[in-house]
């Protein structure tokens, strides 16, 4: 396994043609269709990078910011923002294009997790260096978002050792509070 990696050379891209078949209730594409081109992105972008099988952990807050329209070509473009241990968070943008008029619109981005697994478990990958800017801005936030991770994980393992002992009224009142 090599020792780092840099940042800026972890960059996957797919395009898929939506046609009929990925559609929802409403015409347009459907949502669960465009996770799942994002979970394989995903994996093609940390496979590579650890040299490794890899699964996902977990996905980000997804906003589905426009409707994607059939007939438009989906380009996803992937790139390894942050890496802890065995963890790489991958973020994704993801561009809907008009082919007829070549009109670009960006209409969600995510971060999802992977963890490298050797024999089943937790393997190291390798470090990521970060030489770009944006590279630097990426890795910045990723880490913030895992310390948010790790304190909602904290708060709430708290609150349910604690939910058993609580009364009604004192629910009432946590959910008062906003
Ligand atoms: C992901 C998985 C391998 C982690 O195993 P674990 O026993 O919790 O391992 P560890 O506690 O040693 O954590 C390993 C790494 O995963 C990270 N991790 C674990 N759970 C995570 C989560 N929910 N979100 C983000 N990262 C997570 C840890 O922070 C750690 O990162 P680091 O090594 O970079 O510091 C395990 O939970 C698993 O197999 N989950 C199912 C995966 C799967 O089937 N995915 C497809 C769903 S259909």
């Amino acid at each position: 396994m090599p020792e780092f990696k840099y940042a800026d050379e972890t960059e996957v891209r797919v395009s898929q043609l939506m046609t009929p078949e990925y559609t929802n209730f409403f015409g347009n594409v459907h949502g669960g269709d465009v996770l799942k081109m994002v979970d394989n992105l995903a994996y093609v972008c940390c496979a590579r990078y650890s040299g490794t099988v890899c699964v996902t952990a977990s996905f980000d807050r997804v906003d589905f910011l426009q409707p994607i329209h059939v007939g438009e070509l989906l380009n996803l473009v992937a790139r390894i923002g942050y890496v802890g241990r065995s963890s790489m968070e991958v973020e994704i943008d993801i561009f809907a294009e008009d082919l007829p008029t070549g009109k670009i619109r960006h209409t969600n981005s995510c971060h999802v997790t992977m963890v490298s697994l050797v024999d089943g478990k937790p393997a190291p990958v390798p470090k990521l260096v970060c030489r770009k800017r944006e590279d630097k801005a990426r890795f910045i936030q990723a880490k913030m978002r895992r310390e948010m991770g790790f304190k909602y994980g904290h708060d709430r393992d708290l609150f349910l050792k604690q939910f058993s002992e609580m009364d009604d009224e004192e629910l009432d009142r946590k959910i008062a509070e906003g």
